[in-house]
């Protein structure tokens, strides 16, 4: 699709902020590789890096520190990594639906079967602990969580994390929780899965959306469990060895002197979300819940005899690139996912396109 896009199609298709990374760190890496910042780190990446990352974590688990963080070259490394240590041949591991497209095919090439439970718009993308319980046997060894979450959008209360986490340890499950959005989170602090309770629990975070550093590749593994560290860190010795030296340096500067960065963007996101959400909630046949982080919106919509997949065709036709939500699964079958990482002109120029293409497809 994104290759049939025309020059003038309008992208709601992209899932990285339109932002660039802080100009202080784009500085700090060119000055560490002056400085001679060259060469292998050790696995677990920079001793400082990592201590500052565990102390940003300190308000949920105080006890962290850098032996509780391993860097990786991005979140998409990370998961494997965790799937690698966690997953033995015929494991089962609970991955929601729909799903960012990367998890099920992880646990496959780790020689798992990824079982998918439901997380459904009309629970706000959240998901029954009767369907977890459902989808469990004897070979679950871990749960994955991911809030905020691409493609919903959709997020966890407090209570909400609180059952889920009360679900994972009932049943003596690993909880590896992706909060690669942590820091895009609207009207309320974030809900995070550390520090819940529950020590079994493995985070993936990234600094591609938190710095917009997509193009950069640098993420890390946090858990308060030492003995999963040592086996995370030692499968990110056979995947990269380590993860770029000078980069790490330049994320910690970002850290310590920027960290106030990635709610300026937030806010700008924010804005574009109340922009979306309107626009799409005013059209005829479209249902868009208000998400509360992440920059996607996941919106129902229904056209007469026409699936997910062509309704997105015809908008592209019509000049307009977004994601069918079959692409994240079954279950995200009757939604399109829109990420609003283009500016506030774009969405309004783009969601007047939608609207019509919507018209004409309804009949309204
Ligand atoms: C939910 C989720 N997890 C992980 C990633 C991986 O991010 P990266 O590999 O850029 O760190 C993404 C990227 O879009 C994502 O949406």
């Amino acid at each position: 699709m994104f290759d049939m896009a025309g020059d003038d199609a309008v992208q709601f298709g992209l899932g990285e902020p339109d932002f660039q990374p802080p100009a202080l760190a784009i500085e700090a890496f060119s000055q560490a590789m002056k400085d001679g910042r060259n060469k292998y780190t050790t696995t677990a990446g920079l001793p400082p890096l990592r201590q500052k990352i565990a102390e940003t974590w300190h308000n949920r688990i105080p006890t962290l520190d850098e032996n509780n963080v391993c860097m990786t070259m991005s979140g998409t490394n990370a998961l494997l990594d965790i799937f690698l240590a966690l997953v033995d041949p015929g494991d089962e591991v609970l991955l929601p639906e729909p799903y960012f497209p990367l998890y099920p095919t992880d646990v496959v090439i780790c020689g798992g079967n990824p079982v998918l439970y439901p997380c459904l718009f009309d629970n706000g993308f959240v998901p029954t602990i009767a369907d977890l319980e459902s989808s469990l046997t004897e070979k679950t060894v871990a749960v994955l969580y991911n809030f905020p979450s691409n493609p919903t959008g959709g997020n966890v209360t407090p209570e909400q994390r609180d059952e889920l986490i009360e679900f994972a340890r009932a049943n003596d499950l690993w909880v590896i929780t992706d909060e690669v959005y942590d820091r895009i989170v609207y009207d309320s602090e974030h809900v995070s899965f550390l520090g819940a309770g529950y020590d079994k629990v493995i985070m993936i975070n990234s600094f591609s959306k938190t710095f917009a550093m997509t193009g950069w590749r640098i993420g890390y593994i946090l858990s308060p469990d030492l003995e999963a560290m040592g086996h995370i860190t030692k499968m990110q010795y056979y995947v990269t060895a380590c993860s770029n030296d000078a980069m790490q340096y330049a994320v910690l500067e970002a850290l310590e002197k920027a960290s106030d960065y990635p709610e300026q963007m937030r806010d700008e996101f924010k804005q574009r979300r109340d922009l979306i959400c309107a626009r799409l909630n005013a059209m005829p046949g479209v249902s868009c819940h208000v998400p509360t982080g992440a920059f996607y919106v996941f919106p129902k919509i229904d056209v007469p005899g026409m699936n997910s997949e062509e309704i997105a065709m015809a908008l592209l036709e019509g000049g307009v690139l977004c994601s069918p939500g079959s692409a994240f699964g079954g279950a995200g079958e009757g939604h399109l996912r829109f990420a609003y990482t283009i500016g506030r002109e774009d969405i309004s120029r783009g969601m007047d396109r939608v609207e019509q293409v919507l018209a004409e497809l309804r009949g309204d």
